[in-house]
């Protein structure tokens, strides 16, 4: 198992250049499903998420063909998958596939709209939370399907093709919205869904669904509203960039000062946060070729932060803003509403001096002078990453393990750290 190795203390300098977001080119991904022709997709992230992805559409018969690199472009550039759903030839979505990865649950919404039928196995928990699938599974009901949940599968059953309806989430699901978007765009008739998310990566779907023939209104607002067509045809789009890799960048630079160009970033994709780290003390500036973070001297002043949908401050950049908090000077407060259990990064920033303590979803961060390194693991993805900010600046050297979490949604970070003067590598086996 691969580890990453890290000695604290060097500033970032440099250009980070910042990849088409994982949580954009997953359902895009999953949209292929819809169509018989093909989907292309530019800019999408070499990660292991996609990966499997990949693997999972492959099971229902899908055909991807990435294409090389054109000449002049570098592996900063995104790859390009020409996704082929001709002929579904499995509407099942095996254990073995959906539980190593949450949102290949998502295939249920696109299966049962084009095939009238999906057999999904039930996700289970994972280590951010229980993260049930009631409100999906309600969106899909609501639309027409008869749902029975036999061994732990989902079956969903609409013969007849599903008819628009009312949808409303009595809570924001991400997953919910793209899988009530998905398969109203095949249904007979109107659909509104209300208290949609509006996630920048839902509007995203939405504009590729839109190429792809569907008659989407309000992706991105409270109330999305989707005529449904007959039929669906093939498209190109490029995903969008990441708004939670950008952020993570942002912070990791803030931590160890230094000036930082994070390229393509978009500002209006995470202003919460870069809100939030003006409060810290951090110089945020959007320039034309993205968002410049620039740290010289100063301290970092203490936050008060509460997790929310978007606008709000996003769940996916908790831990980073924790990590970036041990160094403050002050006590910070950081309250977690989305996921009851994403705290796992606590323990292991403790081990590098990190002063935190919990309480229920709220924790309070004392800022200490200095992080000493250590040897830490993580969980999840972000809370990996959180581990790897603070061993940025921390005294010493941090090895992080388990490499195969950051592996799921950072393209090449010891790359993109490293050319910003960051002693960073990754030590194979
Ligand atoms: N929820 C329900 N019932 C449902 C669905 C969700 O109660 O049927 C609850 C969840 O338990 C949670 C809340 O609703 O408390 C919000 O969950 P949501 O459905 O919005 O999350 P998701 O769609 O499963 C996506 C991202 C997550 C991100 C969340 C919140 C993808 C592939 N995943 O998950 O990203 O944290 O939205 O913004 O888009 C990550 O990238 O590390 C990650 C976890």
């Amino acid at each position: 198992m691969d580890r990453i190795r890290i000695i604290g203390g060097h500033r970032l300098n440099g250009t980070i250049p910042i990849s088409g977001a994982k949580n954009a080119a997953l359902p895009l991904m999953i949209a292929s499903l819809l169509t018989e022709q093909t989907l292309i997709l530019d800019n999408v992230p070499r990660l292991a998420d996609v990966a499997q992805l990949e693997r999972i559409l492959g099971n229902h018969g899908v055909d991807i063909m990435v294409s090389g690199k054109r000449s002049g472009e570098t592996a900063d550039h995104g790859q390009t998958l020409h996704i082929s759903a001709a002929r579904i030839v499995d509407t099942t979505a095996p254990y073995e596939l959906v539980s190593k990865m949450r949102a290949s649950f998502w295939v249920l919404a696109p299966l049962v709209a084009r095939m009238g039928k999906a057999r999904i196995s039930m996700p289970g928990g994972c280590a951010i939370g229980t993260r049930p699938v009631d409100l999906l599974i309600m969106a899909v009901e609501r639309l027409g399907a008869k749902i029975d949940i036999e061994g732990g599968y989902v079956v969903a059953r609409a013969p007849k093709g599903l008819k628009g309806a009312e949808i409303v989430f009595p809570k924001v699901t991400v997953g919910g919205t793209h899988t009530a978007v998905m398969a109203a765009s095949l249904a007979k008739g109107t659909t509104v869904i209300e208290n949609a998310a509006r996630e920048p990566e839902i509007a995203d779907v939405a504009d590729c669904l839109n190429k792809m023939g569907a008659r989407i209104s309000g992706a991105g607002t409270r109330q999305i509203i989707v005529e449904g067509v007959a039929g669906l045809k093939g498209a190109r789009h490029a995903v969008l960039p990441d708004r939670i890799e950008t952020g993570t960048y942002a912070m990791a630079a803030a931590m160890t000062g230094g000036d930082v160009l994070l390229q393509n970033g978009r500002p209006e994709l995470l202003q919460a946060a870069l809100d939030v780290l003006v409060r810290a003390g951090v110089t945020v500036m959007p320039t034309n070729q993205g968002i410049r973070i620039v740290r010289n001297g100063a301290g970092l002043a203490p936050v008060d932060v509460t997790t929310a949908p978007f606008p709000e401050f996003p769940t996916d950049l908790q831990a980073q803003l924790m990590a970036l908090m041990t160094r403050a000077s002050g006590t910070s407060h950081i309250t977690e509403t989305i996921f009851e259990n994403r705290f796992m990064h606590v323990g292991e920033l403790t081990r590098l001096g990190a002063r935190i303590q919990l309480d229920g979803e709220r924790a309070t961060i004392e800022g200490v002078p200095q992080l000493k390194g250590a040897p830490v693991m993580a969980t999840d993805l972000r809370a990996s990453v959180s581990l790897v900010i603070a061993a940025l600046a921390a005294e010493g050297e941090t090895i992080v393990n388990r490499v195969y979490h950051l592996d799921r949604g950072f393209e090449r970070l010891e790359d993109k750290l490293g050319r910003c003067g960051a002693a960073v590598e990754r030590l194979s086996g």
